[in-house]
């Protein structure tokens, strides 16, 4: 065997190239398509590496046209001949191989094949339940395989990277406890162990802390993590990490590092990326802005806050909202001024659909201000919003009026919409590091407050007299790496002294004997000589995603889950038999399905 042979073939289809011409070759594949022209066949033969065409001419060799002639989509065949170049008209330059085609002189059929239950190169228009059952038929499109090989050569690069920069590749446990990222575990039940489970890891965060308290120094994996949350065009429930950590770092040394990353990952898919290092902005200056904590910086549109305008407003949802501490936001759309009140009342619904409980605008033209919300304006008003805002003729601007994470939250989405539809996505790639994250967030469902990042990461220096009062105003020694818009890694700086991390502990209302039931091995390692050190995370489908203009993470994973967390593939998650579940000592209510 060599890069390209076996004992089935000389060449991959896709490879052969002019300089083959006049030499026999042995090519394997699957028959991609057949066309009967009157006595001359043509099969578009494919393997991993793309299509070669090859003829048989009746007139030539009739036994073997008549073979041919059997062959369906699919057949796995053998063909042996002599690589000819194409006669003008038959020339394709959609294909690598479009100048040449091979001139068959022997076949032979490998194995049959049952019609697709979709033709392969429709997946795109089939249901996703169909294609992820066959997605083996699925992944043998072209597109696909290019994705699978380009995850490869991104792995081998970034591996490459680290373990040149003195990182080690360590594997850490699949079977292990909660780990605090946020989202719910998955669990296995454990036989030997009645009533205890394992929990899946959300990420080896711990156990890349223990690492450092190991003195390996410079650790880093490529490894699935797990997290039972809902699911989006790039989330799954089981993804894939590049994992770092490393011993006696700062900020900046992390940031070097992972900037080394990023850009050995986009060299092996042959994307150029701006020269680090790549800007920084803070948290709060991302939201002033944008609205969201992962701005996409290749269109401007920004967001600017207009409360003060409205102060005196005889308008009652503004007033309303501005008399219990909401904010109002307004984002200018030039040339705005054409669009249809159908196309506005569509957004309108669209903020709703998010959670607004409405959007105002205002449309400046030749005839004046037209808006539902002009006659409620004063003059003064007016020529404030023209002022701060740059509003002018032809513009259209909108405003929302409410707390302001739904202000955010929802404008930052209608912002992202509007740079879609209004084409204001150029081809550039932006990165930012997004810094000086708050600690804490207050999670609105469960009343408290939690870690933003994660419970170890480290309070800011300037932070450190807020805690434990004041752990709301602390901001931490997190970071994320976002690019256009996505969030391709995040880590932090961590508690390395024990008594900082209690601190920790208790501003988040974790109780001693919480914290020590929970994460008591780390807490009880820190006080062994825990070295200072920090890390990150990046999403290895996410980056890949990004890199191969893919629109969702599921393009760039061999086995994704469906939008339900289902395999329809294999099936999973199934029942388990009344043995298993009684050896695993679990009983299953009824269910109403
Ligand atoms: P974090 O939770 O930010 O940090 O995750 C790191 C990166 O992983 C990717 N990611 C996902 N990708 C696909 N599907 C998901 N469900 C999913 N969840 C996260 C994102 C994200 O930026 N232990 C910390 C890192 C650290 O502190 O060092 C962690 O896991 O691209
Ligand atoms: P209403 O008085 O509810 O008919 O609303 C008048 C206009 O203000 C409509 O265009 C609404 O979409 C818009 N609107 C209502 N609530 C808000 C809000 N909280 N922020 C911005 N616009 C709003």
């Amino acid at each position: 065997m060599t890069e390209e042979a076996t004992s089935y073939r000389s060449h991959y289809c896709g490879r052969v190239s002019e300089a083959e011409v006049n030499e026999k070759i042995k090519v394997a594949g699957w028959v991609d398509s057949r066309r009967d022209h009157g006595g001359v066949i043509f099969i578009d033969l494919r393997d991993r590496s793309g299509l070669l065409q090859v003829v048989v001419d009746r007139d030539q060799d009739p036994e073997l046209h008549d073979l041919f002639g059997e062959l369906r989509r699919e057949y796995v065949i053998q063909v042996e001949g002599k690589l000819r170049p194409r006669s003008e008209e038959t020339i394709n330059p959609n294909i690598e191989t479009g100048t040449i085609e091979l001139e068959a002189e022997k076949m032979e059929l490998l194995n049959e094949a049952k019609t697709p239950p979709f033709p392969l190169d429709e997946a795109e228009q089939t249901r996703e339940d169909l294609r992820l059952e066959y997605r083996y038929l699925e992944l043998r499109r072209s597109r696909l395989q290019k994705n699978l090989a380009l995850r490869h050569r991104v792995s081998q690069k970034v591996r490459k990277y680290l373990s040149e920069a003195g990182f080690q590749e360590v594997e850490t446990p699949i079977l292990t406890r909660s780990t605090p990222e946020g989202a719910r575990d998955y669990v296995v039940p454990s036989r030997v162990n009645p009533g205890r489970f394992y929990a899946l890891p959300q990420s080896p965060q711990l156990f890349k802390q223990l690492l450092m308290c190991a003195g390996t120094d410079r650790y880093f994996q490529i490894v699935k993590c797990f997290r039972d949350e809902d699911l989006r065009a790039d989330r799954q429930p089981e993804f894939t990490q590049i994992d770092i950590e490393a011993s006696f770092v700062e900020e900046k040394d992390i940031y070097e590092i992972s900037e080394g990353v990023v850009k050995a990952a986009a060299e092996a898919a042959g994307v150029d990326l701006p020269e680090p290092p790549f800007p920084r902005m803070s948290y709060e200056e991302a939201m002033r802005r944008f609205g969201t904590d992962k701005p996409d910086l290749r269109y401007e549109l920004e967001l600017e806050e207009v409360s003060d305008i409205f102060r005196d407003t005889e308008l009652g949802v503004f007033k309303s909202v501005l008399d219990s501490e909401g904010i109002i936001k307004a984002l200018v759309v030039k040339g705005g001024e054409e669009w249809s009140r159908s196309r506005l009342d569509e957004y309108t619904e669209y903020a709703q659909s998010l959670g607004a409980k409405g959007l105002a605008w205002i449309k400046v033209g030749a005839g004046g201000w037209q808006s539902p919300i002009a006659k409620f304006l004063s003059d003064e008003e007016k020529e404030e919003l023209v002022e701060q805002t740059g509003l002018e003729n032809g513009d259209l601007i909108f405003f929302m009026a409410d707390q302001p994470s739904v202000v955010n939250g929802v404008l930052s989405e209608i912002r992202r919409r509007v740079a879609r539809e209004e084409d204001l996505i150029d081809d550039s790639h932006e990165l930012l590091w997004v810094t000086k994250f708050p600690l804490l967030e207050y999670n609105q469902r469960q009343g408290r407050y939690e870690a933003m990042h994660h419970p170890f990461t480290a309070p800011a220096p300037e932070s450190s007299d807020k805690l434990p009062d004041q752990p709301e105003e602390a901001y931490s020694r997190a970071y994320d790496l976002v690019w256009n818009g996505v969030e391709i890694g995040g880590g932090s700086i961590r508690n390395h002294q024990v008594e900082q991390q209690e601190l920790m502990f208790e501003s988040l209302g974790i109780g001693e004997e919480e914290a020590s039931e929970k994460f008591g091995f780390l807490l009880k390692a820190l006080q062994y000589g825990a070295p200072p050190h920090g890390g990150i995370a990046f999403g290895l489908d996410r980056l890949l995603m990004l890199l191969s203009g893919e629109e969702t993470i599921r393009n760039v994973i061999p086995f994704p889950k469906t939008q339900r967390a289902t395999d329809p593939l294999t099936g999973a998650p199934a029942e388990i038999s009344v043995e298993q579940l009684q050896e695993l000592h679990l009983e299953v209510d009824e269910l109403d399905e």
